[in-house]
């Protein structure tokens, strides 16, 4: 694997080995401090994070390599002059061994790797993929859950834009007796290629009108954050679901509760010390999946 622009590359095998070193990297952190020594990644960022691109940057520097980077690349890199992705590619790739780039289009990890010489890293394009978080909402899946085959799993909040999403169904949808209930307001709906998938993998897919429609003994709850900085109109009010212990008084003591962050009044701050809550503990495995992939996609 010498890059990673969608999730269909993440299958079975790859996230099991993928997995398997996050886990490794985790109870033995020293092992792997000096393991790109020498090597330089950069990451070009053109739209806003927190967890996605400090993650990144901190697997980085724990792996020994070092780091370039740019942090508002709409506004501070040659993006702003009207340089186009591939252009800034062919550039970057002169100065890093490994470019990780998250931009608002959907094409552009794809064009980025058509130019490129050095490994490309997707960490988002757009409302299409966001295939380092499905990388490692299985792996919180799986480390939580203890298996990935017969999960049941809720799909909450935008499901239209939210990248997340589409990324974790293409990622779901290679394992066994997954089923998928998804609530959301209906124009923020899951667009019809993520139906197909599921159908044409035999997943089972409820559209859910309520938590009532929502099986009391689910796996998982996926909460996601809408999307406003994509929508057509932003002053549209969209229907939102959100999580308060009321609601999760309904679900059962193995129903974790993810969410790829950030979270924006979708999940009460009163859920915080439920044990069900796992995001936080979420968002720290994105530290361990990316080391464990940046390993990976330089071979070692
Ligand atoms: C998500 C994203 O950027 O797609 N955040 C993340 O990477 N953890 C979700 C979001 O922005 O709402």
């Amino acid at each position: 694997m010498n890059n990673l622009i969608g999730a269909a590359q993440l299958t079975r095998d790859v996230i099991e080995q993928l997995c398997t070193l996050a886990d490794d990297i985790r109870a033995n952190p020293s092992n792997y401090s000096k393991i790109l020594d020498g090597k330089i990644i950069a990451t070009i960022f053109y739209e806003p994070s927190t967890r996605t691109r400090l993650s990144f940057e901190s697997a980085i520097l724990r792996l020994g390599a070092r780091l370039i980077s740019t942090e508002n690349a709409n506004e501070s890199s040659s993006g702003k002059k009207g340089e186009s992705v591939e252009d800034t590619i062919r550039i970057v790739q002169g100065y890093a061994d490994a470019i990780v780039i998250r931009h608002s289009d959907e094409e552009s990890s794809r064009n980025a790797a058509k130019v490129a010489t050095v490994p490309i890293i997707n960490a988002g394009s757009g409302k299409d993929e966001h295939p380092t978080q499905a990388l490692l909402d299985i792996y919180t899946l799986r480390n939580c859950k203890g298996h990935l085959d017969n999960l049941s799993v809720a799909l909450l909040g935008d499901l239209k834009y939210g990248r997340t999403t589409h990324s974790l169904i293409k990622v779901l949808s290679q394992y066994d007796n997954i089923s998928i209930y998804a609530l959301s307001d209906d124009r923020l709906a899951l667009p019809e290629e993520y139906i197909k998938i599921m159908q044409d993998n035999n997943m089972k897919y409820v559209k859910c009108n309520s938590f009532e429609d929502i099986p009391v003994d689910l796996d998982a709850i996926y909460q996601t954050r809408q999307q406003k900085e994509r929508f057509e109109n932003s002053d549209v009010e969209f229907k939102s679901y959100d999580l308060t212990p009321e609601v999760m008084n309904r679900f059962s003591d193995n129903t974790i509760i993810m969410h790829p962050l950030p979270r924006v009044g979708e999940i009460s701050t009163e859920l915080d010390n439920d044990k069900r809550a796992v995001f936080f503990e979420q968002a720290k495995n994105g530290l361990y999946a990316r080391m464990a992939l940046l390993c990976e996609v330089f071979g070692k």
